[in-house]
């Protein structure tokens, strides 16, 4: 089934100038990018978008984080692209996500996790509308092979 995910590469990935390598890993795998955004995300936003954990120790530093400089949020789409993307970000602590995922190949800190993508249709359409306006995300054929996404 087509689907659409929201990504975030985190203010680590952005300063340490991982953005090309992450991306090319996302567009060689055959999924499609339909929106993208560098944007420093700002306090509201960052804690409306992590409001599930507000309860959690590490809410404070998670959103200090995200705040700290600016992010990349996209809209990938592709068959089955939520769960696809999730095997290729790896496991929230990077020093235990297998090497070959971005988190493992790159990261060492869970509070330095390099990257966020959706676990869910349901978060991720809520995190796509809280991200982007609809007129933002471009509908396009990528090419003639079926399967290309
Ligand atoms: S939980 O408790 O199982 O629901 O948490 P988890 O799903 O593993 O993580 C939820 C998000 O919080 C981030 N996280 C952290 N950030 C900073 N510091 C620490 N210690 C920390 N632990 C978890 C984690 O990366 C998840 O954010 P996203 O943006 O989805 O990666």
């Amino acid at each position: 089934m087509i689907e659409r995910s929201f990504v975030m590469m985190k203010p680590d990935a952005v300063s340490r100038r991982l953005m090309g390598q992450i991306l090319s890993r996302f567009e060689d795998k055959g999924l499609k990018i339909v929106a993208m955004k560098l944007r420093q995300i700002d306090e509201d936003l960052a804690k409306e978008h992590h409001g599930e954990h507000k309860e959690k120790p590490f809410f404070g530093g998670l959103v200090e984080y995200i705040t700290s400089s600016p992010a990349l949020t996209m809209v990938i789409e592709g068959d089955d692209a939520i769960s696809v993307i999730r095997k290729m970000v790896g496991a929230t602590n990077p020093k235990e996500a297998d090497i070959g995922t971005i988190r493992g190949d790159f990261g060492m800190d869970t509070g330095r996790n390099i990257i966020h993508a959706s676990d869910a249709p349901e978060s991720a359409a809520r995190e796509i509308a809280l991200f982007f306006d609809e007129e933002e995300i471009c509908d396009y054929s990528m090419s003639d092979n079926a399967w290309i996404y």
